[in-house]
């Protein structure tokens, strides 16, 4: 895990908080994890430079904090140029923050016939810029991809409603079938 300041548990303390009060919250709460994920990168001082070193082979996963009650964890993703995601889901809910470069999202929503469609235009998302994304929610989406589109690298923070061990992320190769992997 890699060792961070107090910004960090500043962030894990307003998310076990927003748990601890979900019932109250209904819907907003996603938002409001965006929200305080939002504040948390005000200022980026905080993350380390280790994280600005991409791997060649794929983006590469940091696991900055796991909470103990396995209900969320934040991680930070780094890009090389040109690296991405394939289309997946995560079957929790997230918040995806940018703190440099440059990610394009898109959001597709599955028709009953199995068949992905854009849910909306793509977002070029760059330092400052939260997503997120939740199941089930009546307007935020669930399926996604995000890429990175500069020539610098880029470095975005995860929050995830579980161990990142735990994702159930479900692929979405094709039109018409998907098949489960764990991470993120
Ligand atoms: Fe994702």
């Amino acid at each position: 895990m890699v060792e961070t300041s107090s910004h960090l548990s500043d962030l894990s303390r307003k998310v076990r908080f927003l748990l601890n009060i979900r019932d109250v919250l209904g819907t907003s709460f996603c938002g409001e994890v965006g929200c305080a994920l939002s504040r948390s990168l005000e200022s980026t001082d905080w993350i380390p430079a280790e994280l600005m070193e991409p791997q060649l082979s794929s983006y590469r996963r940091s696991i900055l904090y796991e909470d103990p009650t396995g209900f969320f964890a934040i991680a930070a993703l780094t890009w090389a140029p040109g690296q991405a995601t394939p289309i997946h889901d995560h079957q929790t809910w997230g918040a995806v923050g940018i703190v440099a470069g440059a990610l394009r999202s898109e959001t597709y929503v599955r028709q009953v016939d199995g068949e992905l469609v854009k849910r909306g235009p793509d977002e070029v998302l760059v330092p400052g810029a939260v997503v997120l994304v939740q199941p089930v929610h009546p307007t935020l989406p669930d399926i996604h991809r995000l890429s990175s589109v500069t020539d610098e690298v880029s470095l975005s923070i995860h929050v995830y409603g579980c161990r990142l061990s735990e994702i159930n992320r479900n692929l979405y190769p094709t039109q018409f079938w998907q098949y489960p992997v764990i991470g993120l």
